[in-house]
């Protein structure tokens, strides 16, 4: 069973800064010290943990079936879904600048605006579901709103999104394991700088592909 006791001096915030995937949120002491597990001592452990959680949710979703998700509510929601067993702070948005993501005290003010564009695109069907999704996918992780876990829920946002909300098909995000360093998440990060500069066309068939 999940211990919930904070822990102060774990192996988290001596170790989990160091060791993260290229293109991944470095977490900052203060985050580390927000882990409720205090038994885990490997980041494979946590990323099981992390997994389990996530299962969780999409069971939620599965049940819930949301199509009111462009809103704080939702987005903040589904993150603590995900990673309330595991993170203190699941569902908060962060309060630390990082590598990633607009400075922290504009988080709410940028989601504002993405919330308030969305339906405007959905309204005047310019792009297919899946060029929206990939926009909406790539402002979010751009945004990054959490202190970790921004780019597993942003995919999930977008499945969310492109299933209840457009009905359009949901996305294979490359077939395999995107957290993990290697081949298939070198080419999503390198998609997702492709469009930071404006082309979303690589990020677009990575994710059906
Ligand atoms: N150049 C970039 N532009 C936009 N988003 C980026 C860029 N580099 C990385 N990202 C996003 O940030 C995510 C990493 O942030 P974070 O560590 O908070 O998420 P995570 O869910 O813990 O990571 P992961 O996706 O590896 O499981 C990546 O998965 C990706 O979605
Ligand atoms: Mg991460």
């Amino acid at each position: 069973m999940i211990d919930f006791k904070y822990s102060q001096d774990t192996w988290a915030s001596r170790k989990l800064a160091s060791d993260q995937p290229e293109g991944a949120t470095p977490i900052d002491p203060n985050e580390s010290n927000g882990l409720l597990l205090t038994h885990i001592t490997t980041q494979a452990e946590l990323n099981r943990w992390e997994q389990d959680n996530i299962v969780e949710a999409l069971v939620w979703i599965d049940k819930t079936k949301p199509e009111n998700i462009l809103n704080d509510k939702f987005i903040r929601q589904l993150h603590k879904r995900m990673f309330g067993n595991v993170w203190r702070w699941a569902g908060q948005f962060r309060q630390s600048n990082k590598n990633i993501g607009v400075p922290w005290y504009q988080i709410p003010v940028d989601l504002q605006n993405m919330y308030d564009d969305i339906p405007v695109w959905i309204q005047t069907k310019n792009e297919s579901p899946e060029e929206m999704t990939i926009r909406f996918h790539h402002r979010l992780v751009w945004i990054h709103p959490f202190p970790n876990g921004n780019g597993r829920h942003a995919r999930l946002v977008a499945d969310i999104f492109i299933e209840n909300v457009l009905h359009g098909s949901l996305f294979t995000w490359g077939k395999h394991d995107l957290s993990n360093p290697g081949k298939n998440r070198s080419r999503y990060i390198n998609a997702l700088q492709e469009a930071d500069n404006g082309n979303y066309m690589t990020l677009l068939e990575f994710a059906k592909s």
